[in-house]
């Protein structure tokens, strides 16, 4: 991505997140033409980062949304998505979820428990539609990535086993209120190799087959997301044998393949950039605190995540360790320890490289700090797609709460 970060900064200050348009675009391509000839819908994951903005370049590219929650399924929406390219997961919908959900038409409901599945049940009598579901397979596979984000092993909360998920299709197959068409595995996130991905393809399908002879005709096998991208220096998956694989995997099977990629098509295309406020040193380390924290970008905190962090300051060979840190009253609060930087002064501009996915979404308000603004470079020129958080917009919903008990002189 060029642009002149100075300038940006002066515009819209820091703490920033920038996002290439027209690499997220690009990505989307890739991937779609990477299952060319195959009936296939790209379902990106809003979570990655769910601003309205990202998600209509997605939605004029022709993708479709994978939701975990009503909000997010509303701003798929609201962004132009249709609703028959809508996919809604996760483990706990609230009734009211699964009545707007269904009130508004969408693809698929994503079941992951039987328990759910006789909500769902319920509320599509009620509302006297039958609706429209897939069953998440839980194929308990190890995916080979961080705990926090591996997802198809029995020891996680996700899904069912293969034995429940044909006892529910079963059910659903009956069922008045139930159109059972579609099947979805996601056995976690940054996943670097195929074989993970190939064998739980390879036990989902197997049931696709089953179900066939018994009748259930299951039109869309969903292959969740997970494809793990470059943060330093690892080999990762490559959309074309990612593709081969899963067509090889469901030979002979007359289905649409949907695919879920969040970080996929985030992650590269964004940058978080900071600005140093002070250095200091005690005997043992040197620290860069920045204006930046965990608060907006809490993967290094969380999962130990490594983000590529860069200096953009005018060559120099005097580099040293250090540690860079926000002003969180947390030790926990770094971006990365023992990195080597040039020195710097105060106002100097920090990079963290890859911040495009599961930064912005996953930022609070801790220490009642205001979320960074979020910008989009498209051709060249720059966009506010969101604003700074302000303190008004911090304490707005305080604010409207009737406060007069609070004044009473006893
Ligand atoms: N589909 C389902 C059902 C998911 O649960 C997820 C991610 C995705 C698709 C998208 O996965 P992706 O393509 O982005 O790997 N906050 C963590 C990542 C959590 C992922 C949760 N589920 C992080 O910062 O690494």
């Amino acid at each position: 991505m060029k642009v002149d970060l100075k300038s940006l900064v002066k515009k819209y200050d820091t703490p920033l997140y920038i996002y290439d348009f027209n690499a997220i675009s690009d990505r989307y391509k890739e991937l779609k033409k990477a299952f060319e000839g195959k009936k296939s819908l790209i379902s990106y994951a809003v979570k990655a980062n769910s601003n309205l903005a990202v998600i209509r370049t997605l939605a004029k590219n022709g993708a479709g949304a994978d939701c975990v929650s009503i909000g997010e399924v509303n701003r798929a929406l609201k962004a132009g998505i249709k609703p028959y390219k809508i996919i809604f997961s996760g483990v706990g919908k609230r009734d009211e979820e699964i009545r707007e959900a269904l009130e508004k038409g969408i693809l698929l409901l994503n079941l992951e428990s039987e328990a759910e599945m006789k909500r769902v049940e319920l509320v599509a009598n009620e509302l006297k539609v039958k609706a429209r579901i897939s069953i998440r397979v839980n194929p308990n596979i190890d995916p080979k990535t961080h705990p926090y984000i591996s997802t198809g092993l029995h020891e996680n909360k996700f899904g069912v086993d293969i034995n429940m998920a044909k006892r529910m299709y079963i059910y659903a197959h009956k069922s008045e209120h139930l159109n059972p068409i579609g099947i979805h595995f996601h056995i976690g996130s940054q996943i670097t190799e195929l074989e993970p991905i190939r064998e739980a393809s390879i036990i989902v399908s197997d049931l696709v087959r089953s179900l066939k002879a018994i009748n259930i005709d299951i039109k869309f096998f969903d292959i969740g997301g997970g494809i793990g991208v470059v943060y330093d220096d690892e080999i990762t998956i490559n959309p074309k044998d990612y593709s081969d694989m899963i067509i090889e995997t469901i030979k002979g099977l007359d289905v649409t393949i949907i695919c879920e990629p969040g970080r996929y098509m985030l992650a590269n295309a964004g940058i978080f950039v900071t600005k140093v406020l002070y250095e200091k040193m005690n005997e043992s380390r040197r620290f860069v605190i920045v204006d930046g924290a965990m608060n907006d970008l809490i993967r290094p905190s969380l999962y130990n995540a490594y983000h590529k962090i860069e200096a953009f300051v005018d060559g120099s060979d005097d580099v040293t360790k250090a540690d860079v840190v926000g002003p969180i009253c947390e030790s926990g609060d770094f971006f990365g320890k023992d990195i080597e930087l040039p020195k710097l002064k105060h106002n100097d501009l920090i990079i963290i490289h890859s911040a495009g996915a599961y930064g912005f979404t996953m930022a609070s308000n801790y220490n009642t700090r205001g979320r960074s603004a979020e910008v989009a470079i498209l051709d060249g020129k720059d966009y506010i797609i969101r604003q700074r958080e302000s303190f008004e917009d911090q304490i707005r919903l305080e604010e409207a709460c009737d406060t007069s008990w609070q004044n009473r002189e006893d």
